[in-house]
């Protein structure tokens, strides 16, 4: 205690010394002992002038991922694939990295309506999340092909449903292991082509509203741990990479109508009409609902953000 308390009186000049010093001075001195970030932190965004987002023909410019090369995890069906198609509206290249041998029928689709309409590709990837190795040696591909890295959307995961009392050690390490551990590599692996290509980035990472509450009549322990877990892990990496100019973000979504859920409501029919009656609109959400919270986190319309948690929820966590 004594040395920390010595270490800081040393760290920061004392009240008084900077009393009796002109404040300005003072300043300058803090400054010099506070370290600083190891490149100045710059904005994309911001090198457009106020007068050129006035007089732009295109509209809202900072939404756009023209060019930007986008990693979507678990976007061979579900929210990732919903939200992968969002952004090629946009304008970015997806590539999708899911372990589903075939990804959902509707890929095939977007992927299409990508080269056909869109002016972009979307590409799949076959991969567990957990294979590490497998994992980074694919992100660095698709950065060296496209010579870039730009962001991800973390949308890999599973859920299980089991009482606390009878949840085995394999199951739990299983769940933290995509939900956590594989979310967390797949973010070093995109941040590492960021760094290394000198690119600034954006990535979100997918939590719940289930990381901030336990879930009425839903027993998920391991689920709901290792989605707080995610939301941990956003802001540590936020706070990290904020000085390669990476953004971290986290979704935290209420109940959405994807397979996830469809299996617990063949199993549970009767939270069909309590889970909407949880939420202040009274109603479950569909996965075209986080098309826009995925283009604004990726995209320049939210350059000051980071560290933050957007959760979607229709007010359940609010009541
Ligand atoms: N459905 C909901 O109500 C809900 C609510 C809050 C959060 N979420 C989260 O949203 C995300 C997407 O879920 P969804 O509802 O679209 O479910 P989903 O099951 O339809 O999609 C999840 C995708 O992740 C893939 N995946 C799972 N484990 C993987 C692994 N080890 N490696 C690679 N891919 C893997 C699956 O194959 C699947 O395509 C998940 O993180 C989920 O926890 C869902």
């Amino acid at each position: 205690m004594a040395s920390l308390y010595k270490s800081s009186r040393t760290a920061l000049p004392s009240l008084s010394s900077c009393l009796r010093a002109s404040a300005s001075s003072c300043r300058t001195r803090a400054r010099q002992r506070i370290p600083q970030p190891a490149r100045p932190f710059h904005v994309t965004s911001l090198r457009r002038t106020a007068d050129d987002q006035f007089t732009s023909k295109t509209r809202l410019p900072e939404f756009s991922l023209k060019d930007k090369v986008i990693v979507v995890s678990g976007g061979g069906r579900g929210l990732g694939l919903v939200q992968a198609e969002a952004l090629l509206e946009a304008g970015a290249t997806v590539h999708a990295i899911d372990r589903l041998e075939e990804p959902a029928d509707d890929f095939a689709r977007v992927a299409r309506r990508a080269r056909d309409s869109l002016g972009s590709s979307l590409t799949y990837h076959r991969l567990d999340v957990r294979d590490s190795p497998a994992l980074h040696a694919a992100v660095r591909a698709i950065a060296d092909r496209r010579g870039r890295m730009d962001g991800l959307i973390a949308a890999a995961g599973i859920q299980q449903e089991t009482p606390a009392l009878e949840y085995t050690a394999e199951d739990c390490d299983r769940m933290l292991g995509v939900n956590v551990t594989g979310v967390f590599m797949t973010a070093q692996a995109v941040a590492q082509q960021m760094v290394r290509l000198g690119n600034p980035g954006s990535i979100v990472l997918i939590g719940s509203m289930s990381g901030t509450v336990a879930n009425r009549g839903l027993i998920c322990p391991a689920y709901n741990a290792s989605k707080a877990a995610v939301l941990q892990l956003g802001r540590n990496l936020a706070s990290e990479w904020g000085e390669h100019n990476i953004r971290v973000n986290t979704i935290s979504p209420g109940y959405i109508v994807t397979a996830m859920t469809a299996s617990l409501f063949d199993r549970f029919p009767e939270r069909r009409t309590t889970w909407p009656q949880a939420n202040m609109l009274n109603r479950l959400s569909y996965p075209e609902e986080y098309r826009g919270a995925a283009v604004f986190l990726l995209s320049d319309a939210s350059s000051f953000m980071t560290g933050a948690d957007l959760r979607i929820d229709g007010g359940h966590c609010a009541w």
